[in-house]
């Protein structure tokens, strides 16, 4: 919500009136006045939005129990308030049940009631637009994971060995990243930067991934280009979120002997300290075209000897618990493509 005044529009057929309520709130609300119904749906629909429309009952052309209804369909975020001399049982119903109005106020109204109207309905006004915000945010985020789901599912249709690892290798992070106590923040970074690790690999040759039987040099220094090329792709997401930096640094090892930076320890970002390792668990838990599945033991044992040198011993620390204490199986992925 901005700190700005909020907008509030009044309409009554009676210019004296409009005048008086002007001079009353102008020092709290940026006031807009109308004389008609119809001059009123010209502001609103030509102007910013307002907070609160506060409308007469009985006016020329349009009344007020119209514009209300108007105004609820076109714009329904706006409080609606409707000020009458005219109050009877009926009016209030057809306020109610067509105006969708938020309060009914009888004239002469004290000017403390309308006030305290009016600040009732500026505050359920930015809780209404709070939801909203929050409601397209969240349609985003879906979108957002769509969006991810599909990239990574795109890079692992070219290879048929790859398909599910991504999210597999995400799953994991994210057990070994809860038992670490990572922020809901830095979780969701992981997950999405462990979807797309291998996103680089769009770049490699089909038939250098598919290929049975050990990668020559010149083969193998390609696959290695996969961390960099998948940075250029994602690194326009901007500096505050490390997606593109983790993805970067899936390969680097503690001793600096990983690729493509040669990073040591803390150098490399927390998150790529936990990718690494749940990396290799799921690649040595699968088949791939040049052996079968080594199995989790040889996996889980194969971190053991590299922890502190080549994995970060408490990343390890956290996946051992996972598998040998808590039961931690690897999900059954189905990709999308
Ligand atoms: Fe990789
Ligand atoms: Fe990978």
């Amino acid at each position: 919500m901005s700190n700005s005044k909020a907008r509030v529009l009044f309409v009554d057929d009676d210019a004296n009136l409009l005048a008086s309520l002007r001079r009353q709130f102008t020092a709290k609300y940026e006031v807009t006045t109308a004389q008609s119904g119809s001059a009123a749906l010209q502001v609103l629909a030509s102007s910013e939005p307002f907070a609160v429309l506060v409308s007469d009952l009985k006016m020329p052309g349009m009344d007020g129990i119209q514009l209300l209804s108007q105004t609820a369909r076109m714009f329904p975020n706006i409080m609606r308030i409707l000020l009458t001399g005219f109050a009877d049982f009926h009016n209030a119903v057809e306020a109610v049940n067509q105006g969708f109005v938020y309060r009914f106020l009888i004239k002469p109204c004290p000017p403390e009631v309308l006030d305290q109207a009016l600040t009732d309905a500026v505050r359920h006004h930015g809780l209404m637009e709070a939801q909203c915000e929050l409601h397209s945010l969240q349609r985003f985020k879906h979108l957002f994971e769509g969006i991810v789901r599909g990239f990574s599912a795109m890079v692992e249709a070219r290879d048929p060995y790859l398909a599910g690892h991504q999210s597999r290798v995400a799953a994991l992070s994210c057990a070994m990243a809860q038992e670490l106590g990572f922020s809901p923040e830095d979780l969701d970074t992981l997950r999405i930067a462990a979807m797309l690790h291998d996103i680089g690999k769009v770049y490699v040759p089909t038939d250098f991934l598919n290929r049975p039987g050990v990668l020559r040099n010149e083969e193998f220094s390609i696959i290695k280009m996969h961390p960099d090329v998948g940075y250029d792709i994602l690194k326009n997401l901007g500096d505050d979120w490390p997606v593109a930096t983790i993805i970067r640094q899936h390969h680097e090892r503690m001793n600096g002997s990983g690729y493509p930076l040669g990073l040591t320890g803390r150098e490399i970002d927390k998150g790529a300290r936990v990718i690494a390792v749940a990396d290799v668990v799921e690649a040595m838990c699968s088949h791939r075209p040049y052996r079968p599945s080594l199995g989790i033991e040889a996996a889980l044992e194969e971190i053991e000897q590299g922890s502190g040198l080549l994995y970060e011993t408490r990343s390890v620390t956290a996946c051992l618990r996972l598998f040998r204490e808590k039961g931690f199986q690897f999900p059954q992925v189905t990709t999308p493509l």
